[in-house]
């Protein structure tokens, strides 16, 4: 017995010495080793260790004589590059980091970054996806797949996840978003980051991960990328700003600032934002990145005269590492030899650079991630390809389901599957794709024809064809218009089936970095391929495959069934296909309000009221109301919201006293029933809303979250407990508390449809 309890003991000192004492020890030695290696480096080296160069070329081809090339080369092997981005293969890393280790005077290990966003070959849905989820396993085991396959590769730092909160459907990167929820977006986000790096970034199968874009990219004027923001404080720190803090939190290797201004001042050059706020008050130790190339985007903004000038900025602001703007390479050493900048600021940069090459174990083995035999086992493997029809599965969203045409049977039916969007093993690849291989994906047709049985017909034609040219790369994307050629199969096939699966969406090109749209609505022919298949055939599925929230409000008027299935990755046919044919029973909610119409935009379910709300628009017969004269204020579709093949019913929202003080917690209960007949998954949703504070609050927030799974006729209680920090938030002079007052706390099924009850916070 008395063995057994020092056992135990000594299980929870080794346990406690790891996470806690073992780590402070591990973190001591890590920073001797690094003040060691600093005091070796001359300033020419310190300045490299900044600069993050792209790769032009194979690394394990021939050199090319291209002056450039030969230029990155030479530069790598002075000790003038820290960090390499777009060096691909475990061979052709293991070459550059031969650059830098065997020919560099200290033999310093380069960072190999790559934009590893939703898988490196293994694609698993787009971020956007996965947050439908809101499940943080899925953001979890998609990063460690992300992870396994991209270390095998040689890279070991992802720039990922981007955390940008997005409310205009028109930016093209809502695609790569967590959505329009800080506190679904930190949840999200921490999970990812927790994939990438383990919880241990010496491992050589985890990669140091990177928060971007820090901050506010996601609110560009009119949806255009690149554009200006204005935003006040109280929005930055109350709906940017978390998702960051919680990354900060879970020990992310590093930040990506961003594009963006913020109050007049470029991101490079925000002291408030790197300095203050980041290095300050968070106490973050990780390193800031550049853009690509956004420390000198500081002169054409008007912050910066010159290179000295945005070199001096960013640098004294925060930004630690330069992306392909070449300004700390040509600033740096001048600054410091006039002594404008001082050398302790240099070396905090540095600093941070070289710990997270220590604790990448880049210095025991600089080869740990460029492992060729790992590379040929790991890539596509069967297990990482399990994992990503799980995650799309699990994304997938039902929208509408009248008369419960779906789910479809998979016996003795005739089905014609109908748009070139179902027949392409490509796009469901999505945007932002790594190395995945171009056409590699399961196409939702092919996704059928695995599932049904022999008796079942399946037939498939284009019906519309929606691009055309070289997809990725042309500046604007060719949206083939007026073609009809083949209309005429796909009606024939319609008449002649019992039921249409109609792909309909966007190309995977239309979104992304530097894809922003006016129209968010269904492009090409589409829609006029839509109204003809209804005139032969009602029973129509539409399987929406899109990047960012889509305006479609003829669908909804007419389409029976509809299913949101984004792009959803390598496993994507298949995974529609589990849910066409009900093996998988949908449970995705909504991310991002769908708009009726792209003047919506930016649309979000955690609005203001202001003074003017409206509640019944067409009723009120005035004009005098915060509203529009030809459409609803509200989404098509709100934030949260999904069905399922089942239904679920809300009752009996309690809470455990009508008043809280500040350091009481509340319990809210609601009991959910499945009143359908078949086993279903819900997410129940707590929404909560400070009616009156010392600025505006939001008419709703959402501070909490449960997946349950019933059976048919099963109930659950599901509790919530409510705490003075729920209640927080940044007020006027951004210190972070509760002001007193009442309260109302919702839930539900989606951010629209909850039971709602009121309490009192007390002094
Ligand atoms: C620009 C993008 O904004 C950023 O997200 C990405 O990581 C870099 N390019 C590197 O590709």
């Amino acid at each position: 017995m008395k063995s057994k309890r020092s056992l135990v003991l000594l299980v929870l000192i080794l346990t406690g010495y790891m996470n806690g004492i073992g780590a402070e020890i591990k973190n001591g030695r890590t920073a001797e080793k690094v003040d060691s290696l600093l005091s070796k480096m001359t300033l020419a080296e310190k300045i490299g260790q900044l600069n993050l160069y792209a790769g032009g070329w194979e690394f394990t081809g021939p050199v090319p004589a291209d002056a450039n090339n030969q230029q990155k080369y030479e530069m790598i092997k002075s000790g003038g590059v820290g960090a390499m981005l777009n060096v691909l293969t475990a061979d052709g890393t293991r070459e550059a980091q031969k650059l830098a280790v065997e020919n560099s005077r200290l033999g310093i290990p380069l960072l190999i970054g790559y934009d590893v966003i939703h898988g490196y070959q293994t694609m698993m849905p787009i971020p956007l996806g996965q947050a439908a989820s809101w499940e943080a396993e899925v953001a979890r085991q998609g990063a460690q797949v992300a992870a396994r396959e991209a270390s095998a590769s040689g890279v070991n730092w992802t720039f990922a996840p981007m955390m940008d909160i997005v409310r205009d459907a028109r930016w093209g990167r809502m695609m790569e978003s967590p959505g329009e929820d800080p506190y679904l977006a930190s949840y999200m986000s921490k999970a990812w980051v927790e994939g990438f790096q383990g919880g241990d970034l010496s491992n050589p199968e985890t990669i140091a991960a990177c928060a971007k874009h820090f901050a506010a990219y996601g609110f560009a004027e009119a949806g255009r990328d690149y554009n200006t923001v204005d935003i006040s404080m109280q929005t930055l720190y109350n709906m940017v700003l978390p998702p960051f803090k919680t990354a900060s939190d879970a020990g992310v290797a590093s930040f990506m600032n961003s594009f963006n201004e913020i109050g007049g001042v470029p991101a490079n050059g925000s002291e408030m934002l790197q300095r203050k706020l980041l290095k300050g008050e968070w106490n973050y130790q990780g390193f800031v990145v550049s853009d690509w190339g956004s420390i000198g985007e500081m002169i054409t903004h008007g912050y910066a005269a010159d290179t000295l000038e945005a070199g001096y900025k960013a640098l004294t602001a925060g930004s630690d590492m330069d992306m392909e703007a070449r300004v700390y390479e040509n600033s740096l050493e001048a600054l410091v030899t006039s002594e404008k900048i001082d050398m302790s600021v240099l070396d905090d940069a540095v600093r941070r650079v070289l710990t997270i090459k220590y604790d990448l174990g880049l210095f025991d083995d600089p080869y740990r991630y460029c492992d060729a035999d790992r590379e040929k086992k790991e890539l596509l493997s069967k297990e990482n390809l399990r994992i990503a029809r799980e995650a799309a599965r699990k994304s997938i969203v039902l929208l509408k389901n009248e008369n419960n045409l779906l789910p479809l049977s998979k016996k003795g039916q005739t089905i014609a599957v109908i748009g070139s969007l179902a027949g392409s093993k490509d796009v469901p690849l999505g945007s932002w794709r790594a190395q995945a291989i171009t056409n590699s994906a399961v196409s939702l047709v092919e996704g059928i024809q695995n599932a049904v049985d022999k008796k079942t017909q399946v037939t498939f034609t284009n019906g519309y064809n929606l691009t055309q040219g070289n997809r990725e790369f042309i500046r604007e994307l060719n949206i083939v218009e007026g073609d009809q050629s083949d209309f005429s199969n796909a009606i024939e096939l319609a008449k002649k089936s019992d039921v249409v699966v109609l792909a309909l969406g966007e190309d995977c090109w239309q979104s992304g970095e530097g894809r922003s749209q006016t129209d968010i609505g269904l492009k090409g022919d589409q829609m006029d391929l839509m109204y003809e298949l209804l005139k032969v055939n009602k029973n129509i599925v539409v399987t929406l495959m899109n990047g960012r929230s889509l305006a479609i409000p003829e669908l909804d008027e007419n389409i029976p069934a509809i299913l949101e299935v984004w792009h959803l990755g390598s496993e994507a046919g298949n995974a529609i296909a589990d849910v066409l044919f009900g093996d998988y029973n949908p449970s995705g909610k909504l991310p991002v309000s769908f708009p009726r119409n792209v003047g919506q935009c930016p649309i979000y379910y955690n609005h203001k009221n202001g003074g003017r709300p409206v509640t019944n628009p067409h009723d009120a017969g005035m004009v005098f109301w915060s509203h529009y004269t030809d459409s609803p204020n509200s989404p098509l579709y709100p934030f949260g919201y999904g069905l399922s093949y089942t239904s679920f019913e809300y009752s009996d929202l309690s809470i455990s006293t009508t008043e809280m003080g500040t350091s009481d917690r509340l319990t809210a209960s609601v009991k959910v029933k499945n009143t359908g007949d078949k086993t279903g998954q819900e997410t129940v949703q707590l929404y909560i809303r400070d009616y009156v504070g010392s600025v505006t609050r939001p008419v709703k927030e959402l501070k909490g979250f449960e997946k349950v799974q019933l059976e048919p006729g099963e109930e659950r209680v599901v509790k919530f407990t409510i705490s003075n920090e729920t209640l927080s938030y940044y007020r006027a002079d951004l210190s972070f508390g509760s002001e007193p007052g009442k309260f109302a706390v919702m839930i539900g099924g989606n951010s629209q449809k909850t039971l709602t009850t009121d309490f009192r916070l007390v002094d």
